[in-house]
């Protein structure tokens, strides 16, 4: 095989493994199976219908992923910027295979995506791209780290891809002091950031492990 057919995947990133990608499936699915019950939810449905006093069915609103995980980097064969500086990074090739826990600290859904938001440690970090948040409006001042998350579910006609924006959009409002309305669930307190943004940090994060892998599709 000679260096120059090995073709670079559509991404990189840390997948979920059994049984962890169960568990996390199933706190989803019960987290907005009990957000959809909440009369604060219910208060501003109209941001998921377009219309007042009409109430939405989560669960017929996403479409959930079967198999989770985290992107890292989006390389689209090679054509993404800095696709093949990635693959070649010596961080990338000595972890690639390696298994690590992905701590997962809060769900967060809105109109167009459900999706939990992960924790990465210093080692974890290594892997993840210095533009992945500079290179979003809006996202410059977070720290390097914050966009990483699992999308769980997506509505009808809306790509993966937001998921990430989502949480950036989510989290440059809590920069700028925005507290939200906040609702105690057993679970951990759930802020609502308005236009449908809810975001429940939890009291207890939620490990999974996962192995750091490419994607071809
Ligand atoms: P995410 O990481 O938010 O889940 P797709 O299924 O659309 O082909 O994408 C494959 C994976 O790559 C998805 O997990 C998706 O989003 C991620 N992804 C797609 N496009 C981009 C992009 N432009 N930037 C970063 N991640 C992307």
């Amino acid at each position: 095989l000679q260096l120059e057919e090995v073709k670079i995947p559509l991404f990189y990133g840390w997948f979920l493994m059994s049984p962890a990608n169960e568990k996390v499936k199933c706190s989803a699915i019960d987290f907005v199976k009990t957000l959809d019950t909440l009369e604060a939810f219910k208060k501003h449905s109209a941001d998921f219908t377009g219309k007042a006093e009409k109430e939405v069915d989560l669960e017929q609103h996403f479409k959930a992923k079967a198999s989770l995980h985290c992107t890292t980097k989006f390389s689209n064969y090679g054509k993404a910027e800095g696709a093949k500086e990635y693959a070649q990074n010596l961080v990338v090739k000595d972890h690639f295979g390696s298994v690590s826990e992905l701590s997962l600290i809060a769900f967060f859904v809105t109109p167009r995506t459900v999706g939990a938001r992960v924790s990465l440690t210093k080692e974890q970090l290594q892997l993840w791209p210095v533009d992945a948040e500079s290179s979003v409006p809006g996202a410059t001042g977070l720290p390097h780290g914050s966009r990483a998350h699992v999308t769980l579910a997506c509505a009808a006609g809306v790509e993966a891809v937001q998921t990430g924006l989502d949480l950036l959009d989510i989290l440059a409002l809590q920069k700028d002091g925005q507290q939200g309305e906040l609702v105690e669930m057993e679970l951990g307190s759930l802020s609502y950031y308005g236009e449908g943004r809810w975001m429940l940090a939890l009291r207890e994060p939620i490990c999974a492990s996962a192995c750091f892998s490419s994607s071809y599709k």
